[in-house]
This record gives C-alpha cells, structure tokens and sequence, in this order.
C-alpha cells in the first residue's frame, strides 16, 4: 500500500501499522482498558442519519467556522497530540505546515517534541497550546507566559489526565519515551529500518517544553503515563481553571468536559469553549462518546460558549454531524497521526484534504452553502 492508495482514515492507518515499530502504532492505536469508549467515540455517529435538503440552489460551499477567536477555514481542527516526532521526523512541523495550508488551527501539546518558542516563529497560522496544571505551579505560569510572548492565539486546559489511563497495549508492547530496545520491542525495530534510522540519525529526542524543568524531559527513558502520574496536580479544581483563565486573558478551552453541570461551571469561569472529550478513549474506558454527550451539552449551554466535539472523527461525515447536532467546531488527534506515520508532511497533507474534499462534497448533497446553514433539523436519530 502507498499513500496514493489511502482514501480514508482506516486507509492511513493501516499504512501507519506497516511504517511505525509496534509500540509506536499501538501508542497512538490504543485506548485505555478494554477500549469500549475508544470504539464507541467512532461509532456514536452511526446513531443518527443525515437528512439532506434538495433543490437548494448551492453554487459555492464556504467552510469557515469561527472558533476561540480564529477564523478557520474548516470546521475541524489539529488537537494537541503528544511526541509528534516519534511518529515521523517531520513532527509538529509537518502537522502545522498542513493546518496554515488549509487555514486551521494547530494544536501544541505540553508534551511535544518542539519547543513553544519554535513553533511561535515556525508558523503565523493560528495555534493553540495545551496545557496541564502541573503539581508545581511555578511550571504550569511559566508555559504560560512562553505562550504569551510566544503569540499563540488559544490555550487549552486538558482537565481528564490528572492521572494517565491503562493503556495496556503499552504494558504489553513496552512502550516507553524514548523508546527502549527491549527484547520484547527489538524485533519490531529491526523490522522497521528506515523508522529506526531516522529516529538514531535525525535531532535527539526531547520533550523541550518542560525538558528544563523536569528530568522526564529528556535523560530518563520514561513514559508518558510516568510522566502525568509524577508531574500532574491530583487534586486539580475549578478554582485552579479560574485562576488560569485569569491569568491567560485570551480565548481558553477546558479541554475534557463531558458533562452538563461542568459544561455550566465552564461558562461561570468564563471559558471560551470547551472541547468535550474523553482524551480519545485514552483516559476512563467506559464513559460516554463526544458526539452522545454534545445534544444534552447544546441544549444546557448552547450560544453561551463554545462548543468542540473531539473524539473518534474519522470522516467529513461525522463533521457534519457534529455541527447539525450543535457543535462550533471539531477537532481530532489519530485522523492525522496515522497520516503523519505514514508519510509526514504528505500524508497529513492528504488526509485533512480529503476531509475537506469531502465536507465540501457532502455541504453540496445536504444542500448547505456554509456551515452556519448545517442544523438539527438535518439531523434523524435512530
Ligand atoms: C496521551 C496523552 C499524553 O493520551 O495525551 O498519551
């Protein structure tokens, strides 16, 4: 399979299994426990049809979407995924080389694998940053201020890993950052040279957005869960989102809502948005998909607050919905990291415009011109 024959989001993911040693893919692959949620976040869209309108007279389809203060061109954007790098040389940059093509909003993660700083001069485009409330609270104002000088444009608050998921594909494919050659894992680096190669041969690895200030970041082979179960605040609460809101002064997400009464509490904090996410099924097997959650969620605090569906998007078609069902915007971490895998700038550059090609397409078929246009009313649940 080449990139050439990949049309779908399954499509670069099975070209992303064939590329990656297998701790890598299943880090991304995987979910937490039994990964219920990890599936359901997919399969929530098949709940309901869309119901187009004909006859409409569209003549041109306009994808722009207003979100934490952007103009996007499109209505989904990059979610701040972690260790880019790991998954292709290219890394961030390729991710957000693609969102300013297509005029969307890349996603920094607290964990990545360029610096704040890089990617403030790297890209003019729009660009949020993810941020953890670390247990050491001089860390978590710092990000803050780099962010600041840095020009980013949105910071999220990711509020469901206060503790890591798990992820027992890890456990079993001994999956830690950097990756160790261990015996279980040696065969499936050897297996993959070129993966091997440029991961020996290209710029050291490194966390360089906390490597200052934590060991994790860079000397010890550690994992991410380490990483989150020794450096994130346990004990997190609305107060320490308030005092951060205050502290940003900018548009903010809280990024992990799932249900209505914190959906409320966001708007009394006056957040920007929240994005409502399970953390890709990574976090509380179990708990309910995004797009299930979204009606009760527009219904409470719809046009008070922003609201991004992220979690199991893997089609135009599930946009769509999102957006009939009363979302501002989506997002998405794998529908990319699988076409980072599988051939960097590239395969991320196919991936986000097939999707497009794809929103456009179906606009045309449900008869909207713009997204504002896309309703509930377009909406049939089974
Ligand atoms: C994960 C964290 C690091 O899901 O976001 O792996």
């Amino acid at each position: 399979m080449r990139l050439s024959d990949c049309y779908k989001t399954a499509d670069f993911r099975t070209l992303a299994q064939r590329r990656l040693p297998a701790p890598l893919f299943n880090y991304i692959d995987g979910g937490a426990d039994d990964e219920v949620t990890l599936e359901r976040n997919t399969s929530a869209f098949d709940r309901c049809d869309l119901v187009p309108n004909v006859l409409a007279g569209v003549d041109d389809i306009d994808l722009q979407t207003k979100v934490l203060g952007q103009t996007l061109q499109l209505p989904l954007f990059f979610s701040p995924t972690a260790m880019q790098r790991l998954f292709h040389h290219e890394g961030e940059h390729a991710i957000a080389t693609a969102a300013k093509a297509f005029g969307t909003m890349y996603g920094l993660s607290t964990i990545g694998t360029r610096s704040i700083e890089e990617l403030g001069t790297f890209t003019d485009s729009p660009k949020m940053f993810q941020i953890y409330i670390h247990n050491d609270a001089a860390l978590t104002s710092d990000l803050l201020a780099r962010c600041k000088a840095a020009k980013f444009d949105a910071l999220a608050l990711t509020v469901d890993t206060i503790v890591a998921g798990n992820r027992e594909r890890d456990y079993h494919s001994g999956m830690t950052t950097p990756p160790k050659l261990t015996t279980r894992s040696l065969l499936s680096f050897a297996t993959h040279p070129t993966w091997t190669l440029n991961y020996l041969l290209r710029e050291k690895f490194d966390l360089p957005n906390v490597s200052r200030y934590v060991k994790q970041g860079s000397s010890i082979a550690s994992s991410v869960v380490d990483y989150l179960n020794q450096q994130m605040k346990l004990s997190i609460n609305w107060d320490d989102a308030a005092k951060l809101i205050e502290e940003w002064a900018g548009p903010f997400a809280v990024k992990g809502v799932m249900s209505v009464d914190d959906a409320k509490r966001c708007v009394d904090i006056g957040a920007t948005a929240i994005i409502i996410s399970n953390h890709g099924g990574r976090q509380l097997d179990g708990s309910r998909s995004p797009f299930d959650q979204l009606p009760a969620i527009a219904d409470a605090v719809g046009g008070k607050i922003e609201l991004i569906v992220d979690g199991g998007i893997r089609r135009g078609t599930h946009v769509l919905k999102a957006l009939a069902a009363g979302a501002t915007a989506c997002s998405g971490g794998r529908f990319y990291l699988y076409a980072l895998a599988a051939a960097g700038s590239d395969g991320v550059t196919r991936a986000i415009s097939l999707i497009r090609d794809e929103l456009i397409r179906d606009m045309r078929l449900m008869g909207c011109a713009n997204t504002a246009e896309i309703n509930p009313s377009m909406l049939a649940w089974r």
